[in-house]
């Protein structure tokens, strides 16, 4: 038995290439923080972010406590909001895409009135919160985002693959969702994300979702997951086509929302 470790081990050392093991230095998305930032990152951290984040990066900064959706803690180096698979750390384009942009229907406004080297100054700064960002292998490439199929914007193509994509849906997503993707599954009442916080599965017919407005932003998210929370990855349990076909099935939800709010029943 021992001999058959020892073995394997000695295998998988060698069918490794150079570069290929993500703890090598060598990964090429390892990129560490920029520290010449930080001085001006922590002026600007101070100033704008103190107030939720807090000054330890631990998410209860003196506004926090009232929120249903709260501030995130930088310590542990969970992001939601990645363009990098499930458990990595999101690249600074990500981090400047949710300070640029804030995410909507939650306190993270946009912060707009920053100029460039600011925000990227307090995205560094943001890194000095967990070691994570010292360590290659937490840091990826972006997952790669097919082109969207153009059935998505037929109606007549899309009703088949949506019918497709509910079933799916009821099998891989209702119980969060659920089952028309109101947020309302069975089990959406008693989740919570990694500190122990409510976690609300989202109403999946908004046509704004806090990760973009975009159907390609439904497709990343089934693709990276939600760090911290219980909005798992499916890169591995849904194919491609099934992930689209799931995402036909949301798309058709908000267009009989959309139709019935342009076209409300007769008040009696
Ligand atoms: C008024 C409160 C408030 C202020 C001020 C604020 N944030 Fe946030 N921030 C939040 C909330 C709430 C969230 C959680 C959003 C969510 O979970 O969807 C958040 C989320 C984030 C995220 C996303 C984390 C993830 O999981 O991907 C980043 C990055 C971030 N904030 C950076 C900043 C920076 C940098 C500043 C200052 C320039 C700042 N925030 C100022 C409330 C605030
Ligand atoms: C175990 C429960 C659970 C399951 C199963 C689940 N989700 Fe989620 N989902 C959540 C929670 C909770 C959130 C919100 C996380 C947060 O931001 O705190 C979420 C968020 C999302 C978001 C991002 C919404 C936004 O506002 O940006 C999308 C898109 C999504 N889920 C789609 C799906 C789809 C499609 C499936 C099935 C393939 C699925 N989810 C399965 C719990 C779940």
């Amino acid at each position: 038995m021992k001999g058959r470790c020892i073995a394997l081990l000695f295998l998988s050392a060698a069918t490794a290439l150079p570069g290929e093991s993500e703890t090598e230095a060598a990964n090429p998305a390892f990129t560490p923080p920029d520290r010449s930032l930080f001085e001006e990152g922590r002026y600007i951290y101070e100033r704008n972010c103190v107030v939720c984040h807090g000054v330890r990066g631990d998410g209860q900064g003196e506004m926090a406590a009232p929120m249903t959706i709260k501030p995130r803690s930088f310590r542990t180096g969970d992001f939601k909001y990645r363009s990098t698979p499930w458990g990595k750390l999101p690249t600074t384009d990500d981090l400047l895409h949710t300070v640029h942009d804030g995410r909507s229907g939650t306190a993270m406004g946009r912060f707009t009135h920053l100029t460039d080297l600011e925000t990227r100054a307090v995205a560094e700064y943001v890194k000095s919160f967990s070691r994570k960002w010292r360590k290659p292998e937490y840091y990826a490439m972006p997952i790669e985002i097919p082109p969207e199929p153009a059935w998505l914007r037929e109606p007549v193509a899309l009703a088949p693959r949506a019918a497709e994509g509910r079933k799916l849906f009821i099998a891989h997503c209702a119980v969060c969702h659920g089952e028309n993707a109101d947020g309302k599954g069975a089990a959406a009442v008693g989740l919570k994300d990694e500190r122990g916080d409510p976690a609300i599965p989202a109403d999946l017919r908004k046509p704004h979702l806090r990760s973009g407005s975009e159907l390609r932003d439904i497709y990343r998210v089934l693709m990276t997951g939600l760090n911290g929370t219980p909005m798992a990855s499916f890169a591995e349990q849904l194919t491609t086509e099934q992930k689209w076909d799931v995402i036909a099935y949301i798309e058709a939800l908000r267009r009989t929302e959309e139709a019935r709010s342009n076209h409300p029943d007769p008040s009696p």
